[in-house]
C-alpha cells in the first residue's frame, strides 16, 4: 500500500481510512466503547492511520472516542475533524451553521480536549456558513494554524469558487464531500479546481452508505436515519430501484472473486491520486474487505460499466434542507 498525501500538506495517509461517525450515531445504534476502541485499535494494526471524526457526531462522543482510543500513540494517527454546524444539546437538531472566529476558536479548543491532543492533523469546515464569506473563516482557521494547534485545513462540501477563494487566504488541503460510483455531482467543477490548488478530495460515503456493498436487499432496507426523509435514495420506489443498479457492482465484484465494496473503493481510488477515501465500518471483517481494495484492479470495460450507473441512480443525496448547504 502506498501513502498518498493530503493535499501538499507533508501529511501521508493510507488512502483506505476510517469514517469514524458510524461508531456513534446515524447509523443504528452506537458501538460499546470497549468495542469501539477495539477496532480502532485494530484498524491501526491493519495500517490504517487517517480517522475522521467532527465535532457534531455524537456531540462530542465520537471525538471523545478517538481521544480514548489513540491516548499515548498520538504520532500513529492522522485524526481530522471538523466544525461548523452546531446543534441544540436537549434535541440533537441542527441548529445553525456558524464559520466565525469565535466559533471555530470554542471548537478547536472543544475538539482537543475531547481528542486528548495538542494539535489536529486535518480541520475542517464541515458546512459552509451562508452568512460569511470563506475568507473570514478560512483566516480563523490560519490563525489555529499558526498557533499550533492545527496542521492542515479542509474545506466539506464546498464549491470550486469557493475552495478557489479559501486557498487564496491558506492553503487547502483537502475537500471533504460525498464521491463514489452513485454520487459524481462534484467531477464537473470541484475536480479541476482541486488540480488547480493542489488539493486531495476525502471521499465520504464511498460506499453509499452501505448501499453500494450490496449489503441491502427490497427486504432488509436500514432502520435508521437512513430510511427517514432524510436519505431520499433509501425512499420507497428510489430504494428498490437504486438496488437493481448496484446489482452490476455485484456482477463485476463476482467476475473478479471479489467484494462489491472493494470494487466501489477501487472505483474511487482510480479517479487520480489526490483521491482519499473514508469509509466508514463498525466491524472488523469488513473493515478487512474494505482494505482488500488495493488489491484490486479494474479494466477500463468495467470502470466503463460503472461510469454509467450515477446517471440512473434515483433520489438526491439528501433532503432539500440539507441540500441546499451542499456544494455551497
Ligand atoms: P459513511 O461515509 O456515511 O459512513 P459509507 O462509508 O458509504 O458511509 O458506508 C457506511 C456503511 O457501510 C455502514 O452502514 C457500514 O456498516 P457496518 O458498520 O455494519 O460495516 C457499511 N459497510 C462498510 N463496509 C462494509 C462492507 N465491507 N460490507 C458491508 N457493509 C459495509
Amino acid at each position: 500500500m502506498i501513502k498518498r498525501e493530503i493535499g501538499r500538506s507533508g501529511l501521508f495517509v493510507n488512502p483506505i481510512g476510517l469514517g469514524c461517525m458510524g461508531l456513534s450515531e446515524f447509523y443504528g445504534p452506537a458501538t460499546e466503547k470497549s468495542e469501539a476502541i477495539k477496532l480502532l485499535h485494530e484498524a491501526v494494526a491493519l495500517g490504517v492511520n487517517h480517522f475522521d471524526t467532527a465535532e457534531m457526531y455524537g456531540m462530542g462522543a465520537n471525538e471523545e472516542l478517538l481521544g480514548e482510543a489513540f491516548a499515548g500513540r498520538r504520532d500513529e494517527v492522522i485524526i481530522a475533524t471538523k466544525f461548523g454546524p452546531l446543534r441544540d444539546k436537549s434535541t440533537g437538531q441542527l441548529a445553525g451553521i456558524d464559520g466565525s472566529e469565535a466559533n471555530a476558536r470554542r471548537a478547536v479548543e472543544q475538539s482537543l480536549k475531547l481528542l486528548k491532543t495538542d494539535y489536529i492533523d486535518l480541520y475542517y469546515m464541515h458546512r459552509m456558513d451562508p452568512m460569511r464569506p470563506v475568507e473570514e473563516t478560512v483566516g480563523a482557521m490560519a490563525r489555529l494554524v499558526e498557533e499550533g494547534k492545527v496542521r492542515a485545513i479542509g474545506l466539506s462540501e464546498a464549491s470550486a469558487e469557493t475552495l478557489k477563494r479559501g486557498n487564496a487566504v491558506h492553503p487547502i488541503s483537502a475537500l471533504q464531500s460525498e464521491y463514489s460510483i452513485f454520487s459524481r455531482d462534484i467531477e464537473a467543477e470541484q475536480f479541476p479546481m482541486l488540480d488547480e490548488i493542489g488539493a486531495s478530495l476525502v471521499a465520504y460515503s464511498p460506499l453509499g452508505r452501505g448501499m453500494l456493498t450490496g449489503r441491502f436487499t427490497a427486504r432488509n432496507r436500514p432502520e435508521d436515519y437512513r430510511s427517514g426523509a432524510y436519505q431520499p435514495r433509501f425512499a420507497d420506489g428510489a430504494f428498490e430501484a437504486n438496488l437493481a443498479l448496484v446489482e452490476e457492482i455485484k456482477s463485476i465484484a463476482a467476475s473478479l472473486e471479489a467484494e462489491p465494496a472493494q470494487v466501489a473503493l477501487s472505483w474511487v481510488l482510480g479517479r487520480g491520486e489526490n483521491m482519499l477515501t473514508i469509509p466508514g465500518t463498525t466491524k472488523l471483517a469488513n473493515l478487512k474487505t474494505n482494505l482488500g481494495a488495493h488489491d484490486l484492479t479494474l479494466s477500463p470495460e468495467q470502470i466503463t460499466a460503472l461510469n454509467t450507473l450515477a446517471d440512473k441512480v434515483q433520489g438526491a443525496r439528501y433532503n432539500e434542507e440539507s441540500m441546499a448547504v451542499i456544494n455551497a
